[in-house]
């Protein structure tokens, strides 16, 4: 019995590998306490994003309250539906059923997304189109072969092209695209569009887990807490015990 089980845990990090993707993500370093950034992604997931996906498990609302937008300037600038109001779930009009038919697939819903991709892979991913075209859109995705989405970041990054490895596998040359290198033909230069998909991110990490925020705050408050009466049970404990010594 014990037998087994060592050797069902050897066998994890292979049954993992074989599951996921190969290839290695980088790490999307976002930072949830850095409001800015989650403005800034609020506002590139409604320009860029949300024509397509919804996040109906979110209130405009609460979404502008947590990341310090106020009604005015949420209405103004991130409702583009006219008849949406502040206090609406952020779902979008278009229908599962055509969208399957125009894209193979229907767009999830982008709520809960980070927290069953990774941020690590998002970041990975919205940097990892390349062009293709042999694909419908004209592009192609490492982390997400074959993917039914079309690169709508290209005017900010422009369409990065593909990076080719060549292997022998049983005497036949197999050629791979390993990686994409950008061309920098899009508005943004690289280093400020890692910086805007690290923004993008952080706002879908956010919208994942929205508690998360005020947790993190109150976590602080804790350990203040937990330091003031530490310091309060000491000097309590030296005035118990000096009438007993
Ligand atoms: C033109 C429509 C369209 C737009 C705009 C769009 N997407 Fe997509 N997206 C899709 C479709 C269609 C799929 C499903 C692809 C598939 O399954 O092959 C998808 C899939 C995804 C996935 C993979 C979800 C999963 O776990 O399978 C992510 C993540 C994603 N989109 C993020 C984004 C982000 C972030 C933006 C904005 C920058 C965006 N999308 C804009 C159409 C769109």
């Amino acid at each position: 019995m014990k037998k087994w089980i060592v050797i069902l845990f050897a066998m994890l990090p292979s049954l993992a590998m074989a599951a996921g993707a190969k290839v290695p993500l980088d790490k999307a370093n976002n930072d949830l306490t850095d409001q800015a950034s989650l403005q800034n992604g609020a506002k590139l997931f409604m320009n860029y994003c949300f024509a397509c996906h919804s996040a109906q498990y979110q209130r405009y609302e609460r979404v502008g309250r947590d990341i310090g937008i106020p009604t005015d300037l949420l209405k103004e600038n991130l409702i583009f539906d006219p008849e949406a109001k502040v206090g609406d779930l952020m779902e979008n009009a278009m229908s599962e059923d055509s969208a399957a038919k125009w894209f193979g697939a229907p767009p999830p819903d982008l709520t809960l997304v980070a927290r069953v991709r990774g941020t690590d892979w998002l970041y990975t991913y919205l940097r990892s189109f390349y062009a293709d075209p042999s694909r419908p859109f004209g592009v192609n995705n490492i982390v997400f072969p074959s993917v039914g989405m079309p690169h709508v970041l290209e005017e900010l990054q422009g369409i990065p092209s593909p990076v080719y490895e060549t292997h022998i596998v049983d005497g036949q040359e197999v050629t791979k695209v390993v990686g994409v290198e950008s061309t920098g033909t899009g508005e943004l230069n690289r280093e400020e569009y890692d910086n805007a998909v690290r923004d993008l991110v952080n706002f879908l990490e956010y919208s994942g887990d929205p508690v998360k925020l005020e947790r993190h705050a109150l976590g602080w408050w804790a350990m203040a807490f937990l330091v003031i009466f530490t310091i309060v049970v000491v000097l309590l404990k030296k005035e118990y015990w000096r009438d007993v010594h």
